[in-house]
């Protein structure tokens, strides 16, 4: 007999199938046999549904030989169960699907754990992640990047751009990580370097006239990698010519707002717009988590001559004493303080001031520099009450930023202070065009070398003026949402000599540029249209949308943060002879390791 079609997913079935007949296809999740009756929970990717089977009518005896995770094909009716016998933690809860007809397609081993099982430790389920892709948990993620990336490319095509593909195996294209790179078998000694984005590229589109360009573009960078970060990730890169700033942001919102009322179910309200150093003075981060407020607020002035020498040789030196109000901390014992000042310190600042009021009376690590009036006055400026706690690190700007983010963020979570049934949104611009890298001694691009300097400061480039290069400002901007980079882009530099320019800041020497960047810096020769873009993490936003903080919940085969693959041990060794193709040799100090 021919085996029957599947007519409906395990998961998609409901009251509104009642009576109807079924056929469909799945795994066993779970069996419970009473005997007469079997009863099994089947999966498929939509979901379970529980089916009933009696193993003594002809046709299902093979009911009883099923285990865990067998391959399965069964027809049978939808049955509406009985009011209390309804599962209401089961989408499927209010039906089951009494057999008629009942066949094994695929027997399995017993597996090394359950789907369904969230006690597993991460390492095994990565070993096994196709088993693990069985978990409705997954599921569901993979269910919710779909939509969004369908969503995408729907409303990028509404808005008239066309997807683009661009190669893999292609030339460095710096995005300040470190490149993959392939050995060529046809050009022994030559490398390519898997794209860090496909920036180049797409500003050569636009140079032949595509003005708007999309891709869901897969982004390779070794870099040292973190819970939001994989070596592989995708972007939802775009880029359109005669535009400026706004006009991006506009069509990127739209997006945004079309993902969050069609992924999400939610409206999004006006997204505010702040400056990098906006963001950077009041919330230390220029990705700020608005969910709450805790502000940096800012102590210079109120400490100008109070005598503690701390403070007094950094207002000397221009640095920033910076301070937070943390509330109810003040019941926090020595020991939680003294973790605190750990965590400052392992943030990179020489230690951490904090003053308690407790019972109307103030406790400090600098209690001997400053009266209880002064603490006072203190509490007063920075709005902390009783029952509050005052931190306050003193150092260069950057690291009483950095330091004072950390544990703004720490006590947001410490403390329940973020509101999570909200999103909240930003637009931070106006970047830096250059960071200072103190170790390399040179000025790296704060975005990327392609990035257009402000108007008003494109003559600072121009004209070399090397000691203003940290005033330069970026036609740069990033999108946020909850203290993640969920986006990122630029206008571009459009014409050849700014882009020398820029080059030369960067400490690129004509022949570096020209073996580099030659063939795009001379087609910014042939016509080229002021453009700019931006490029979605879409991992990230999967991230958010799934309510997950781990990037590898959102990817179907993900890397470790060594950046391997615990289900096919990649990366792996080769044999010499597949290296002699290359024309490649082993280190004698990695060979060994091999
Ligand atoms: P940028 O480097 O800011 O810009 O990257 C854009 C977005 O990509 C995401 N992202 C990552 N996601 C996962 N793992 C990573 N390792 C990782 N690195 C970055 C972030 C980020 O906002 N070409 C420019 C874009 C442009 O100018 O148009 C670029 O790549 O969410
Ligand atoms: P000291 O006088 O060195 O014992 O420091 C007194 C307090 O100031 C201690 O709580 C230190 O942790 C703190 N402290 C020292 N340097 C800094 C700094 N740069 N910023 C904030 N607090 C600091």
């Amino acid at each position: 007999m021919k085996p029957k079609k599947r007519t409906h997913y395990c998961g998609a079935l409901r009251s509104e199938h009642a009576e109807q007949d079924v056929v469909l296809k799945g795994w066993v999740e779970t069996r419970r046999d009473h005997g007469n009756l079997i009863f099994l929970d089947i999966r498929d990717r939509e979901g379970l549904v529980q089916v009933v089977v009696n193993p003594n009518e002809a046709d299902m005896s093979t009911g009883k030989e099923v285990r865990n995770e067998f391959v399965v094909s069964l027809s049978g009716q939808v049955q509406l169960r009985p009011e209390g016998l309804i599962n209401k933690k089961m989408p499927t809860g209010k039906v089951e699907v009494q057999a008629h007809q009942f066949e094994i397609l695929s027997r399995a081993e017993t597996p090394p754990f359950q789907a369904s099982d969230e006690n597993v430790s991460e390492n095994l389920r990565l070993k096994y992640r196709y088993l693990d892709l069985r978990s409705s948990r997954l599921q569901k993620n993979l269910q919710v990047r779909h939509q969004t990336a369908q969503l995408v490319r729907r409303y990028l095509d509404d808005e008239g751009f066309l997807e683009i593909e661009t190669p893999i195996l292609y030339k460095s294209t710096p995005e300040g990580a470190r490149d993959y790179l392939v050995p060529s078998r046809v050009h022994p000694g030559s490398f390519y370097a898997l794209p860090q984005s496909p920036q180049t590229l797409k500003q050569l589109l636009m140079v032949s006239g595509y003005d708007k360009y999309f891709q869901i573009a897969r982004c390779f960078r070794d870099e040292d990698l973190r819970a939001d970060r994989q070596p592989e990730f995708s972007q939802i890169d775009i880029e359109m010519s005669f535009v400026d700033t706004e006009d991006i942001i506009e069509l990127n919102e739209g997006l945004l707002r079309k993902i969050w009322k069609d992924v999400r179910g939610k409206e999004i309200k006006e997204i505010p717009h702040m400056t990098y150093d906006e963001a950077m003075q009041t919330y230390g981060c220029d990705r700020p988590d608005l969910r709450f407020e805790m502000k940096l607020i800012d102590l210079n002035s109120f400490f100008e001559g109070c005598g503690f020498k701390v403070f007094e040789d950094v207002i000397a030196r221009s640095g920033a004493i910076k301070g937070i109000v943390a509330p109810g901390v003040a019941a926090y014992s020595r020991g939680q303080m003294d973790k605190l000042t750990k965590m400052a310190q392992s943030a990179g600042a020489k230690g951490l001031v904090w003053i308690k009021k407790k019972d109307g009376k103030f406790q400090s690590t600098v209690s001997k520099f400053f009266t209880d009036e002064q603490f006072e006055k203190l509490f007063e400026h920075c709005g902390g009450k009783e029952g509050d706690a005052v931190f306050i690190v003193a150092d260069d700007f950057l690291v009483t930023a950095s330091t004072l983010s950390t544990l703004r963020l720490h006590f947001g979570k410490e403390l329940s202070l973020i509101d999570q049934t909200r999103d909240a949104f930003v637009w931070v611009k106006d970047f830096p065009l250059f960071d200072y890298d103190p170790e390399q001694k040179r000025w790296v691009a704060c975005h990327h070398p392609f990035t257009s300097p402000k108007d008003e400061d494109a003559s600072i480039l121009l004209e070399e003026k090397t000691e203003d290069y940290g005033k330069v400002k970026a036609k740069a901007y990033d999108l946020v949402c909850n203290g993640y980079e969920i986006a990122g882009g630029s206008i571009r530099i459009h014409n050849q000599s700014v882009q020398k320019s820029m080059f030369k800041a960067l400490g690129l020497s004509d022949e570096e540029v020209e073996q580099k960047f030659g063939f795009f810096v001379e087609a910014l020769s042939y016509g080229t249209p002021p453009h700019g873009g931006v490029a979605w993490g879409m991992d990230r936003l999967a991230m958010i949308l799934c309510d997950t903080e781990a990037i590898r919940e959102v990817i179907a085969f993900p890397k470790t943060t060594k950046a391997s693959c615990m289900m096919s041990e990649a990366p792996s060794g080769v044999g010499q002879e597949q290296l002699l193709e290359l024309g490649v040799r082993l280190a004698p100090s990695v060979e060994n390791k091999n």
